[in-house]
């Protein structure tokens, strides 16, 4: 093999390495407030924050409190927000009726700001976990997390969002055969430019912890996610799922969690070149802001080298928390 570069002193990496200029120059990686996801949580009243302990700097927010976040978005040159809602302990039953409810907190949200802001993009969670009295992403029976009949119930799900106007489904439950059976209702009800951002390869992590905080499932789970979500130890079953997610009708995919899997990020995209999305989850922000909080590192640095990471790596975007932070950084 020919050698990648001449001898020193022919070769000396830090010529490049001299000046804010020349490290401009070279750069082989950009970020941009344009590569965020927002994720937020939604819950009910009126004008109301309610932090979230093990996430410090992110809160519960009402519906017009979400709206005035994605018009801050917006400002910034994000160009989605996510929506994860928290629902009311009285509303989770064993048939998740809820999460088809056309007047549910997820769908109240996309109409409130696909009215007010119109350009964002809003993407939606489908998984019966939030209304599910097992915690749950799919209905428990005898034990037994089971597959087809959830998917049903996803597929009532995913047009309900649609008809509240959600631009990108995001389907984060793990069971098999729901982007064919989400795309085929989808396109039955005249929904042809809803995109699918499937959640792919999603690993049965303990990062999620903090978000079973946020939207509250953590008391209510039962067990684990082991049976769906994936063994933190399989790279190549991620890139069958990606290609059998694409082949039933996913326009983007994503890998989940984010920082202890960018090798599977790499994978997808050198395999695949789709639209790949990364999600900095739950856990990923409470280790970087808590230390930062704790003056153990430099909070913004590691935000970024964090987020520059991802795009290193081949993600097309990030969803993230730190998104406002981030972009608010990036636009100077
Ligand atoms: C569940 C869901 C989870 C997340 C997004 N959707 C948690 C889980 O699978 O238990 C995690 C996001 C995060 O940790 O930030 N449908």
């Amino acid at each position: 093999m020919q050698p990648l570069h001449a001898p020193f002193p022919a070769t000396r990496f830090r010529r490049t390495r001299k000046s804010p200029a020349l490290r401009a120059l070279v750069a082989e990686t950009t970020l941009a407030p344009s590569d965020f996801i927002w994720p937020v949580f939604v819950r009910d009243g009126e004008d109301v924050a309610e932090p979230i302990a093990s996430m410090p700097g992110v809160n519960r927010l009402s519906v017009d409190r979400v709206v005035a976040a994605a018009r801050e978005a917006h400002s910034l040159g994000i160009p989605a927000i996510c929506l994860f809602p928290y629902t009311d302990p009285a509303l989770k039953t064993a048939d998740c009726a809820e999460a088809w409810n056309p007047e549910n907190l997820s769908n109240r949200a996309t109409r409130a700001i696909k009215e007010a802001v119109p350009d964002i993009a809003v993407m939606t969670d489908v998984a019966l976990d939030p209304y599910n009295i097992d915690g749950h992403d799919g209905f428990v029976e005898d034990g037994v997390i089971v597959n087809d009949r959830t998917v049903e119930a996803l597929v009532k799900q995913t047009l309900s969002q649609a008809r509240a106007g959600a631009d990108i489904i995001g389907p984060s439950d793990m069971m098999d055969g729901r982007i064919g059976a989400m795309r085929a209702a989808l396109e039955a009800e005249g929904f042809d430019t809803v995109c699918i951002l499937s959640y792919a390869a999603k690993y049965a992590s303990a990062f999620y912890g903090p978000f079973r905080d946020a939207v509250g499932a953590s008391g209510a789970l039962k067990g684990d996610k082991t049976t769906y979500q994936m063994n933190p130890a399989n790279g190549d079953e991620a890139l069958r799922l990606v290609a059998r997610d694409l082949s039933e009708g996913a326009d983007m995919v994503m890998v989940k969690p984010g920082m202890a899997y960018l090798d599977i990020c790499a994978r997808v995209k050198e395999a695949f070149g789709a639209p790949t999305f990364a999600y900095q989850v739950s856990g990923e922000y409470a280790m970087l802001s808590g230390a930062a909080e704790r003056g153990w590192l430099d909070g913004e640095r590691v935000m970024m080298e964090s987020l520059m990471a991802f795009r290193r790596a081949g993600c097309d975007g990030i969803l993230t928390y730190f998104a406002p932070a981030a972009a608010k950084l990036l636009n100077g």
